[in-house]
């Protein structure tokens, strides 16, 4: 029997019980020993619930217990999350989580303590929801030397996405919307400007490339400037807009990382990726590319990535398993200026395309006038900038940019 303590019992924790009551009999079979709740962390009073007398407000009864084994983190945000995740580490107990925060910003610390104490630290829900993605990057794909991943990683933004595609909602309607569904947080500002995106791909390039990628050093843009007439533009050039989260390895070992709405071709499966859905890329030398794709948020898929963590600790609760990055500083990381991508651009007025673009596809949308637009080659991003600020400075007004992907 191995004991464990969830912290806290919102949408995920108490999923993660609900899982763990429902299917007792089958994890325990697959964990090869029975897994007990014994507390609950939180704040609040649940005295209606059937299991009410697991719950504790004081951390310190945990953390004192050695029958405690295994403490998960669900409770978000990086405060206390982060303290009470180093805390149960340094008291001999490993942690499993779902918050990306702590992770993207903290990772690389709680793993170097996990690894000192000789315990785990495991985050597959971190990502992605319920779609199984840090374990296939850390273990299924291990042969390969992994360059590049990019994909759709905020279920809320590409759910306004496809509504303004699809029923031609403005963004603001398709917010309201979001978030009388539920999808979307009170305050969306996570969502919404790509902060959510960021924190998830900097999880993955952290460990694909083994160094730790924090939201502070790479461009993170939202989705509150797509308008309809860029989803009209969009489509005549034969793509979608997505957020997209992308991450690439540079030849000199350098990491490039970025969050933008994007123009993702049709030919591309991740074009067709609607709704809530999540959908993330990976790009082996052996494998070539890979894709995942579910659901990326809610209770019940992001507990089942949760517990499947929990099965595995349990599994290896005296052996430690090799998922690591390091804290290597800020100067591996690349400046887009030193990146090469194709990018779409919309400008007021009719002017004669400057060669400083490159070769240019024009992109004339149905319903819009008075406006020039084009698609580049792939071009040096710092070109592109120079080019770009040529124009404006010619008097042109840039009503909107993006990158595309094929
Ligand atoms: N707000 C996130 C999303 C939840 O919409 O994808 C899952 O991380």
């Amino acid at each position: 029997m191995v004991k464990i303590a969830v912290l806290g019992h919102g949408v995920v924790g108490s999923g993660v019980i609900e899982v763990l009551q429902k299917n007792a009999q089958s994890i325990a079979k697959k964990a090869a020993q029975e897994i007990e709740v014994k507390y609950i962390l939180d704040l609040r009073d649940f005295p209606d619930l059937p299991y009410s007398d697991l719950f504790v407000k004081d951390y310190d009864i945990i953390l004192k217990d050695p029958e405690v084994s295994i403490v998960v983190e669900v409770l978000g945000g990086l405060h206390p999350a982060y303290d009470f995740s180093k805390a149960a580490l340094e008291a001999g107990k490993s942690v499993v989580t779902s918050n990306k925060e702590v992770v993207a910003e903290k990772g690389a610390e709680l793993l170097k303590i996990a690894k000192e104490n000789n315990l785990n630290y495991l985050f597959e829900a971190s990502v992605g929801g319920g779609i199984p993605i840090i374990r296939p990057l850390n273990q299924c794909l291990a042969a390969n030397e992994l360059h590049e991943i990019y994909g759709i990683l905020n279920g809320t933004t590409n759910y306004i996405l496809s509504e303004m595609i699809h029923k031609g909602k403005t963004f603001e309607d398709a917010l309201a919307d979001a978030q009388a569904k539920g999808y979307a947080e009170r305050n969306p500002a996570a969502d919404v400007e790509g902060i959510d995106a960021c924190r998830k791909i900097c999880i993955l390039a952290s460990l694909a490339f083994g160094r730790h990628v924090y939201p502070k050093n790479i461009q993170a843009e939202g989705i509150t400037r797509v308008s309809l007439t860029d989803v009209r533009y969009a489509s005549a050039a034969g793509g979608a807009i997505k957020l997209i989260g992308q991450a690439r390895e540079l030849e000199d070992g350098r990491v490039f990382a970025a969050v933008s709405p994007c123009i993702v071709m049709q030919e591309n499966p991740m074009a067709g990726v609607e709704d809530v859905f999540n959908a993330i890329l990976v790009r082996g030398d052996a494998i070539g590319d890979v894709m995942f794709y579910g659901r990326g948020a809610g209770k019940l898929p992001t507990a089942s990535a949760v517990v499947a963590d929990i099965i595995d600790e349990v599994k290896h609760l005296s052996a430690r398993k090799y998922l690591y990055w390091v804290d290597a500083g800020d100067g591996f990381i690349a400046d887009h200026a030193e990146v090469s991508s194709r990018f779409f651009l919309r400008a007021e007025g009719s002017f004669e395309i400057p060669a400083a673009f490159g070769k240019v596809v024009p992109v004339c949308a149905e319903g819009v006038e008075g406006e020039t637009a084009f698609l580049t080659e792939s071009i040096n991003e710092g070109e592109f900038d120079r080019a770009r600020a040529a124009l404006e400075q010619a008097g042109v007004k840039v009503l909107a940019v993006y990158r595309v992907i094929d």
